[in-house]
């Protein structure tokens, strides 16, 4: 394997305003790599710009607007010139049993986690294909083993398992797709999910772990720098889970 410098290379990572997306900016940011991140809130968007440093730019974009995605990557390539890699990391979880779950909570997990995946990736396709990039699709451990009431985030997440290994074969040797799957992670997605009692939930979420920990944004962001710089992998699932797997 042969490690490719990121330095110089600019990266798109979706819901980089905050949690994971933010801990993977900063992992690429830290290495040299021109940032640009999107999300919904042009506050959370300048608050990250702000940490991350002066060489990153924010699009406002919401993933469910799919006739948006094309202008999205054309804005990337006006500001920074490429795209060389591109984080699918934006993603919603409703942690509900099935007879709770409406058909808009699951439009809404599968129009974010999936279909906006998707739309992005297609309009960044070319773009990529043109730069011999990588794309990193955040999945999750659940995808190939949940949790009662995670059944539709977890098809959700199982679908972008399945596009990645596709995407890998249709799209070597020219652009790299990985999937990464963290375990649990520390971030504001348990508030949302839980009714904003994140604090009452994490207790738990720490104790299902091999290691008796939650993981952290940065843990994310290291596996995720390692995935966009090693040019030999593609077409995997790299799960970093605290050993969550082999509790649940
Ligand atoms: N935390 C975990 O335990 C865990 C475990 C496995 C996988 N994951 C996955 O990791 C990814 C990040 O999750 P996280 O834990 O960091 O959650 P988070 O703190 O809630 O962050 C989610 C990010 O996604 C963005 N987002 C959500 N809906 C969006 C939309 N419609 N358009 C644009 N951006 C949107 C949010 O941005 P705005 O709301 O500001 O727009 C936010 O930046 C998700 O795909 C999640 O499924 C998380």
């Amino acid at each position: 394997m042969a490690y490719e410098s990121i330095e110089g290379k600019t990266a798109l990572i979706t819901g980089g305003a905050q949690g994971i997306g933010l801990g993977i900016a900063e992992a690429f940011a830290g290495a040299g790599a021109s940032v640009i991140i999107t999300g919904r809130d042009v506050d959370k968007l300048g608050a990250a710009r702000e940490k991350l440093g002066g060489n990153t730019e924010t699009i406002l974009h919401d993933i469910r607007d799919v006739e948006g995605s094309p202008g999205v990557i054309n804005k990337v390539v006006e500001l920074r010139g490429a795209l060389d890699i591109l984080v699918n990391n934006a993603g919603v979880g409703l942690f509900k049993p099935v007879s709770e779950t409406t058909l808009g909570d699951f439009d809404l997990m599968f129009e974010t986690n999936v279909r906006g995946l998707f739309t992005l990736t297609n309009a960044a396709i070319g773009e990529l294909k043109r730069t011999r990039g990588n794309i990193i699709n955040i999945g999750s451990a659940s995808a190939k083993r949940g949790m009662k009431a995670w059944s539709v985030y977890s098809a959700t997440k199982a679908a972008v398992l399945m596009l990645t290994e596709l995407w890998a074969k249709e799209l070597a040797p020219d652009v790299r797709v990985n999937t990464l799957s963290p375990g649990g992670v520390d971030t504001p997605i348990f508030d949302k999910a839980f009714g904003g009692k994140k604090d009452e939930v994490m207790p738990r979420v720490h104790s299902q772990h091999l290691m008796k920990k939650a993981g952290t944004p940065a843990d994310i962001g290291r596996a995720a720098l390692y995935l966009a710089t090693e040019d030999w992998i593609t077409g995997t699932n790299m799960v970093i889970d605290g050993g969550l797997y082999h509790m649940i």
